[in-house]
């Protein structure tokens, strides 16, 4: 009897190490699904005409991974961008701590200290750096000390080239879109088929375009080479100063003022005193300057709904005269032929946002685009106000904004219809709004890597597929063997 119940001892023990081994492999998978531990980064993103504020959050396992930074929270800083404080930098940093404190309810208190923190300026202070560098960097060393005083790990506040704007935008696009990289069913990591998309920027002092291309680049400025998870990308960019909604808004009012005529591109039945101080202090309009004015003296002006004449007005804001290489948009600026799809973001976004969402006008083709802005430009300000209860303050400016963003796409960029009707207006992907600031968070956290990522999971999940089959197939030996010893100590007698 002792000896049965000993000889059954080795297979017991081999079923218990089968199970425990099993339950073992499988204990961990139930951790996976918890809720990972999050980190966080904040962009500060100070644009010319306001600042946001941007928390991004992403699993802590999962740093160097892709499309899983995505956005916690946002922040509207309350007043003008930081380069509106010329005159008073302190005022600058005080302008940033409600959205600051914000961040500190937003990011968990124990990720405080482990919380980048990062303000990156635009075209706004590109401008001011123009005609004031000590003003420009009087507003930084302010910021720079608000910015301090929190708890998060604060790595500078810096004035972005236009460049560096323009990738980082045709970054964030791609990234979040998943183009460069995609994390498979299967467990591992590949390239999507589809390409890079381009991305269009239009902010308040300067717009950008960015897309990967074929074509040589004639200007070597306007290429840039990345190397992203392994792959080799040309794109060329191009960022064109005061070529921004509001800048150009400027422009045409100064052009405008030349004439002393009415704004064509102002709706008949409106009008109001202009502050020449505001037209001819910035840099985008120095050429139209006349030699002396009162700069606080103010000008009445009143609109005429003129959709041709406005179209004009905006027309001379582009060169199309002198091109140094084989091809250029305007302004004897190199670019290459548009190719694939396009993103277009940001102010892009707003505008032909207002002409079908408000408006109700059809923009789904270059020549539709066309007819909107005409008849967006041919109404009367009663007629515009009946439209758009709401939006009172921008509503003036929105047949310029249009029209701008018309020729710009098609006589300025040269879109053809084909090309636009590859063109997406959007702001968000998914929760996370598209523009530089997440790019620019990726590239100072070396989130992207140069290359690829490997099979580390793929290489994990098979090695547990296998150590799941061997404990299995020691489970199914166990008791195999106990089946077997069962069946001999039933039947002795029979021998
Ligand atoms: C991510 O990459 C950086 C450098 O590229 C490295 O220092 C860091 O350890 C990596 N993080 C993870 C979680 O792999
Ligand atoms: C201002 O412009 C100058 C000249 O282009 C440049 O060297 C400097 O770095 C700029 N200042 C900042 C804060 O970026
Ligand atoms: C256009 O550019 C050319 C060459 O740079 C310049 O000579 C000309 O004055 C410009 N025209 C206008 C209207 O600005
Ligand atoms: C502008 O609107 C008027 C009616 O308000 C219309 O008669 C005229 O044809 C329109 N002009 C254009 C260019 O659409
Ligand atoms: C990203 O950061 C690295 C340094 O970490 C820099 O060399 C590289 O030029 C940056 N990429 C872009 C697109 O600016």
């Amino acid at each position: 009897m002792a000896g049965k119940v000993l000889s059954l001892l080795p297979p017991f023990l081999l079923a218990a190490a089968g199970l425990c081994g099993l339950l073992l492999l499988c204990v961990p998978t139930r951790d996976v699904r918890e809720p990972p531990a999050l980190k966080y980064g904040i962009v500060l993103d100070a644009g010319s005409s306001h600042t946001s504020m941007f928390i991004y959050k992403w699993p802590a396992d999962k740093e160097n991974d892709t499309g899983i930074v995505g956005q916690h929270s946002s922040c509207d800083v309350r007043g003008g961008g930081i380069s509106s404080y010329a005159d008073n930098p302190s005022g600058a940093g005080q302008s940033l701590v409600e959205c600051l404190d914000q961040a500190l309810q937003d990011v968990p208190r124990e990720r405080h200290a482990g919380t980048p923190l990062y303000l990156g300026a635009t075209a706004g202070m590109r401008l001011l750096n123009l005609t004031s560098p000590e003003a420009s960097a009087e507003v930084l060393t302010a910021v720079t000390r608000t910015l301090t005083q929190y708890p998060f790990d604060f790595r500078g506040a810096r004035i972005l080239s236009g460049q560096d704007e323009g990738v980082f935008g045709w970054v964030t696009a791609n990234y979040l879109l998943e183009n460069f990289i995609k994390y498979g069913w299967a467990g591992r990591w590949y390239r999507p088929r589809k390409g890079t998309l381009g991305a269009m920027d239009l902010g308040g002092a300067s717009t950008q375009i960015t897309f990967e291309t074929a074509s040589p680049a004639e200007d070597p400025a306007d290429e840039v080479q990345l190397r992203l998870y392994g792959q080799q990308y040309r794109v060329y960019t191009h960022s064109f100063l005061c070529y921004g909604r509001d800048q150009v808004l400027k422009r045409l009012l100064a052009s405008v003022l030349q004439t002393h005529s009415a704004h064509p591109c102002w709706p008949r039945g409106y009008s109001r005193q202009v502050l020449l101080r505001d037209v001819y202090g910035s840099p985008c309009t120095a050429a139209l300057r006349p030699q002396a004015f009162d700069s606080s003296s103010r000008v009445s002006l009143a609109g005429s709904s003129n959709p041709a004449l406005c179209r004009g007005l905006v027309q001379g804001l582009f060169n199309f005269s002198a091109c140094p290489f084989s091809r250029c948009s305007f302004n004897g600026i190199f670019q290459p032929p548009v190719a694939g799809d396009f993103l277009a973001f940001s102010a892009f976004f707003y505008t032909v946002d207002f002409l079908s969402s408000v408006m109700g006008l059809p923009v789904a083709t270059l020549q539709q685009l066309e007819a909107a802005v005409v008849t967006v430009c041919n109404q009367t300000w009663s007629e515009l106000q009946a439209r758009a209860p709401g939006e009172v303050a921008h509503l003036p400016s929105y047949c310029a904004g249009a029209m701008f963003v018309q020729q710009l796409l098609s006589t300025g960029y040269g879109f053809d219809e084909r090309a636009f009707s590859r063109v997406t207006f959007q702001k968000k992907a998914g929760d996370t709004a598209v523009g530089w600031a997440l790019g620019y968070m990726l590239n100072l956290t070396n989130m992207i890597p140069a290359d690829p990522p490997g099979l580390r999971k793929g290489t994990d999940f098979n090695s547990w597929v296998v150590l799941l089959l061997l404990f299995a197939a020691l489970l199914l030996a166990a008791l195999v063997l106990l089946a077997r010893q069962a069946r001999s100590a039933k039947s002795p007698s029979a021998i």
